[in-house]
């Protein structure tokens, strides 16, 4: 997901009927991350983190920036 006010994008995982937003920003120097299935990898040092944006390889150390997000019937919200 694309916003203008938004440096980065977010990255929206469903898991088990739960959904995760994450920021596409690594926490390492601040390179957008690329997503796949089961992880986002950073491009630059290859920093990798979980769909629930917790830090699986360095050289990141911190998790990933989440939203908040609700759902009804109809649509997902993310907050900021
Ligand atoms: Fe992502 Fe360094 S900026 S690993």
């Amino acid at each position: 997901i694309k916003n203008e006010k938004l440096q980065f994008p977010i990255c929206v995982y469903l898991k088990g009927g739960k959904y995760t937003a994450l920021s596409m920003q690594c926490t390492h120097q601040g390179c957008e991350l690329n997503p796949n299935k089961t992880s986002l990898v950073c491009p630059c040092h290859g920093s990798e983190f979980s769909t629930e944006g917790k830090v699986q390889s360095a050289p990141a150390d911190k998790d990933l920036k989440q939203f908040k997000v609700i759902t009804d019937n109809e649509n997902i919200y993310i907050e900021q």
